[in-house]
């Protein structure tokens, strides 16, 4: 398969001295939205996450829990591990710092950095902060720590030092020339004033514990724990590995194309790593975005004030979808925002309840009731109104707003664009009554005028439903992914998002819809609503339904019509007929067994009303053999039988031959 271009994100790897709250799980699932949306889009994605297990702080609180740092690593590391699992994080790889991989490749980074020159030993005296790993400069004995407010120590050993002075000048200049570096611009302009207010050489290694990475070549010292935690960017890649396949995902995958991290640590990776990149001769991560801090209600989370919210006890009783959208939708992504469980069930019950579940809920429901579990067509015999163009029209807007705002971190305006579309759609079916129109039909006045309104209604329901799920998926992945698979639609996963605007706009210019023309359908599925092509339309490009409706594949010529060669993307087989069965519950499908010669196929097909099952069997038809697999009634069906669908009620009759053809040969 050809692999898209590459895109690499990460989370700040966690310390493992506490276990996870809501604040690690804000920036990781922000993350996973963003790698799953790049997923979609064709990239090659790599995703990573993990925890940062060293330094005199675990060391601590190891001690303090009375255990050995890697017992107490390994418990802690386990459990952000388990939390990201159950919260479907799509992480490539969880990096733990005491695995050999790391170690190996902290040290080779520390290697290339001395075998240039910029780094030499010293001896430091002067104030940290164990909590924060920070040295405080220019501050006094018991000094409190300008980060988190904490008394710092005094230090006093011998330590190796990074010639952090002499790259003032580099990084100013990396700043100005990549503005995009440091995202958003306030963090930007904070991150230039302090550089430009100097820089002191940095130590790199403490001597007065031991719970680190030893230094090469004096293991007396350990690595400095950010040195340590930072380089795991590049360990987890490959860097430092002798496999030959490492070294190539290294030479793939760096330089990261997002650092995703919280406003704290902003200096630690805006400054000394970037400077260390540069000592060591290695590409600099495209951006580094920084976002604000999750407060409890009004105030920062922390054990002393016993506010610390769980991502646990959100997806207890409300679920993983819940959780995801409510921290996305929520907070405005970089400022600080206030977690409150009023704000989350006031969201749960307006946006998700109220709104997408009861769009979901209702098309869902219409479809299966009126349309045999199957998206109709869109409009015909000129049932389509100007109501129906204005959500047509929404959403295609609502396609590139989405894009462009999500592309740019704002989560919240980008879900929020995409909820405009879900009010709307709702408040539309209230008024256009599809229910109202349906009881009608059963008392069979004007029957097929009301039969096309009611096809017309739900189609662009379905395509809005269509929508808001597929650009919802990074965010809600349970959620949408079972509506998905109810439109038909089939995996969401192997949706390319990128085909979602080609759709719309292959819609508009489609011809307007005939009302008596017969012409060849595909039959099985009734109104065939293939993955990868909207719901509705009919999928093999040889066949257009009774709107004329057929999507233009991609290279398509500007007047509509197709290559050859997007003709013969379409497998078309001979195939036989070995066994056929109603659907329970669907008047109008017939469950059937194909056979291609290769392989029998399970096809669903929409010809219950014009076929007895008896002559069925043995009979040749033409199958749509390459359609992806999708579920009618829960019954998977493998392709897609052609037929004429013939007059206004669209009977279907089977494609077949006059002469004899063998079973499996293609047709072209
Ligand atoms: N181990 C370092 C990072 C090393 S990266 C090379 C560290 N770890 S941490 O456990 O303290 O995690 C900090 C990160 O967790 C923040 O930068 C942020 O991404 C996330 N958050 C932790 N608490 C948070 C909030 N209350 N609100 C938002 N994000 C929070 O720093």
């Amino acid at each position: 398969m050809v692999k898209g271009p590459k895109f690499y994100i990460t989370t700040p790897i966690y310390y493992v001295n506490a276990r996870p709250h809501i604040g690690h799980a804000y920036t990781t699932l922000a993350c996973d939205a963003v790698a799953r949306r790049k997923r979609m889009l064709g990239y090659d994605t790599f995703f990573l996450t993990g925890t940062d297990e060293h330094g005199q702080k675990i060391e601590r609180s190891a001690t303090a829990a009375g255990k050995t740092p890697q017992q107490f690593a390994n418990e802690v590391s386990s459990l952000f591990r388990a939390l990201f699992d159950r919260m479907n994080i799509t992480y490539d790889d969880f990096i733990r710092t005491t695995e050999t991989k790391h170690q190996r490749g902290a040290q080779e980074l520390w290697k290339r950095i001395q075998e240039k020159g910029h780094i030499y030993k010293g001896t430091y005296t002067g104030q940290y902060c164990v909590y924060d790993e920070l040295y405080v400069d220019a501050a006094g004995p018991g000094a409190p720590c300008p980060e988190c407010g904490r008394p710092t120590e005094t230090v006093s050993e011998e330590n190796y030092y990074f010639k952090l002075s002499a790259f003032a000048d580099k990084l100013l200049n990396y700043y100005q020339q990549h503005p995009e570096f440091i995202r958003p611009e306030t963090r930007r302009n904070e991150v230039i004033a302090f550089v430009k207010s100097g820089l002191r050489d940095l130590s790199i290694s403490r001597s007065t514990f031991k719970w680190g990475i030893p230094v090469p070549g004096d293991p007396k010292h350990v690595m400095y724990v950010w040195l340590d935690a930072l380089s795991n960017y590049c360990t987890a890649i490959g860097l430092g590995a002798a496999e030959k396949a490492a070294q190539e995902k290294f030479a793939r995958f760096w330089p990261a194309d997002v650092h995703m991290i919280g406003k704290e640590i902003i200096r630690f990776h805006c400054v000394y790593w970037p400077a260390f990149l540069m000592a060591a001769d290695l590409p600099l991560p495209k951006t580094v975005i920084a976002h604000g801090w999750l407060l409890f209600e009004e105030s920062k989370m922390s054990k002393s004030r016993g506010n610390i919210v769980r991502a646990e006890t959100v997806i207890d009783v409300l679920g993983n979808d819940a959780l995801r959208y409510f921290l996305l939708r929520e907070i405005v992504f970089g400022q600080d925002g206030a977690f409150s469980f009023d704000a989350l069930v006031q969201r749960y019950n307006s946006d998700l309840a109220n709104g997408l579940g009861n769009l979901a809920s209702r098309t869902l429901t219409m479809i299966n009731r009126y349309f045999d579990g199957a998206v109709p067509q869109p409009s015909f015999l000129g049932a389509r109104k100007q109501t129906d163009d204005a959500i047509k029209d929404q959403a295609q807007a609502v396609i590139s707003e989405f894009a462009r705002l999500f592309d740019e971190y704002q989560f919240s305006r980008a879900l929020e664009a995409a909820w405009s579309l879900v009010g709307s759609v709702n408040k539309y079916l209230v008024e256009e009554e599809p229910w109202v129109i349906a009881e009608k039909i059963v008392a069979e006045k004007e029957g097929e005028q009301n039969k096309a309104r009611l096809a017309a209604i739900l189609y662009t329901a379905a395509e809005a439903l269509r929508i808001v799920t597929a650009l919802a998926h990074p965010v809600m992945p349970e959620a949408t992914a079972k509506i998905w698979n109810q439109l038909g639609l089939g995996e969401i996963t192997k949706f390319n998002l990128a085909d979602l605007k080609q759709q719309m706009e292959q819609e508009r210019t489609t011809p307007a819809p005939a009302a008596t023309q017969s012409s060849t359908t595909s039959a099985a599925t009734p109104a065939s609503a293939g993955q990868g092509t909207p719901p509705g339309q009919p999928v093999a490009p040889a066949s257009p339904g009774p709107t004329g409706a057929a999507p233009a594949p991609k290279a398509a010529a500007p007047d509509g019509k197709i290559t050859i060669d997007d003709f013969l993307k379409v497998e078309l087989l001979v195939g036989q007929v070995k066994a056929a069965e109603k659907v329970k519950g669907a008047d109008r499908l017939l469950r059937l067994e194909v056979d291609i010669g290769t392989e029998v196929r399970q096809v669903v097909a929409g010809i219950a009303l014009a076929y007895e099952l008896e002559p069925l069997i043995g009979r040749k038809v033409v199958l749509v053999a390459n359609l992806a697999p999708r579920k009618l009634r829960g019954i998977e069906s493998n392709g897609m039988i052609l037929a004429a669908s013939v007059g206004e009620e669209g009977k279907p009759v089977l494609a077949g031959f006059l002469e004899d053809v063998p079973v499996g040969t293609k047709l072209k």
